[in-house]
């Protein structure tokens, strides 16, 4: 990969700004005087990436009155910041596998963050520009990963089986799979496919959690917002709307003899007693009613909001 000399940014390397978004969301999280995550790495990894978007790192002491394109994606890490604590206690909440695969990790510090098993591995997969420039900015750091780490790049809407095999995965052995933020960027077919490859490489003991990709409604308004958003932004949301119509995670993994529970988006607000507001004076713990959920305008980088999948394969 390019070094980043200050004339060469993230975004000029084609990587995505989601991944950057959702990082400068969990850097927002951890700098909360009461913070879900301490990703004590997010702000680097924003900082690093010289985006051209200017992403908040930093949660305001008046989040309602920051600048207008601020506000989306201040919203947008209250909800990051309760997703990333969710994954975090799903992987510490049981006697987590040996093996972890993260599809789609992005810059998601989870095997330098959390404390893990003696012989853990985990195994992440994403792009490797992604990988080779969150590698490049925590050795920088002199980062070390508490489990033995694995980054392995792929194309996750092409077949993936084979490099994972090659990477070391053990099929024989139980496996925990995250996988959060990524269905949204695959269409519904590859969404199938992700979720069958989960089915069929694991073993029993194997556990999951998936966040869902939403619905998304293929209206001109809706159209229209997504586009406006894009260009606004220079985040893609526009190219999301070929993702409509996808899979039920939880129905397709039941079928291959998993359980499942669900976990709705309020669940979370409930759980952490966080608000999906920038209103500081809204009470937490309140829950959100649905119609005043934020639209998809609203939520900043990552269309994702269609809830969670936590699954366990007897
Ligand atoms: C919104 S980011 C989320 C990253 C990470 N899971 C997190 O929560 O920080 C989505 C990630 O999925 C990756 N991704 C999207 N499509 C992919 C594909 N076809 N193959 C591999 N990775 C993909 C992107 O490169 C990006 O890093």
């Amino acid at each position: 990969m390019a070094e980043l000399d200050g004339s060469t940014s993230l975004e000029d390397q084609g990587l995505p700004l989601t991944a950057l978004a959702v990082a400068a969301g969990r850097a927002v999280e951890a700098s909360r005087p009461d913070p879900l995550v301490a990703d004590r790495f997010a702000s680097a990894l924003v900082v690093a990436a010289r985006s051209h978007l200017d992403l908040p790192t930093v949660w305001p002491a008046q989040p309602s009155e920051a600048p207008p394109l601020e506000q989306p994606l201040l919203l947008a890490s209250i909800y990051i910041g309760m997703r990333t604590r969710f994954i975090d206690d799903f992987l510490q909440s049981a006697s987590t596998a040996a093996q972890t695969v993260v599809l789609g990790a992005g810059l998601d510090t989870r095997a330098f963050r959390l404390p893990w098993p003696a012989g853990s591995k985990v195994i992440e997969i994403d792009s490797a520009n992604v990988l080779e420039f969150k590698a490049h900015v925590l050795g920088r750091l002199s980062a070390e990963p508490g489990c033995e780490l694995i980054s392995l790049p792929a194309d996750l809407s092409l077949p993936w089986r084979e490099p994972l095999l090659a990477a070391g995965f053990d099929p024989s052995q139980p496996t925990t799979w995250v996988v959060e933020g990524l269905l949204p960027y695959l269409d519904a077919a590859a969404q199938h496919a992700v979720l069958g490859e989960i089915a069929a490489l694991s073993a029993p003991g194997s556990r999951a959690v998936i966040e869902q990709a939403v619905p998304i409604p293929r209206t001109d308004d809706m159209e229209a917002k997504l586009r406006e958003f894009s260009e606004q932004t220079g985040l893609p949301m526009s190219e999301l709307l070929a993702r409509s119509d996808p899979p039920d995670p939880a129905a397709l993994l039941e079928a291959a003899g998993w359980r499942c529970s669900g976990h709705t988006v309020e669940d979370l607000c409930s759980l952490y007693g966080r608000v999906l507001s920038l209103d500081t004076s809204t009470e937490a713990g309140a829950g959100v009613p649905d119609d005043e959920q934020p639209g998809p305008q609203d939520q900043g980088q990552d269309q994702s909001r269609g809830g969670f999948v936590t699954a366990w394969l007897p």
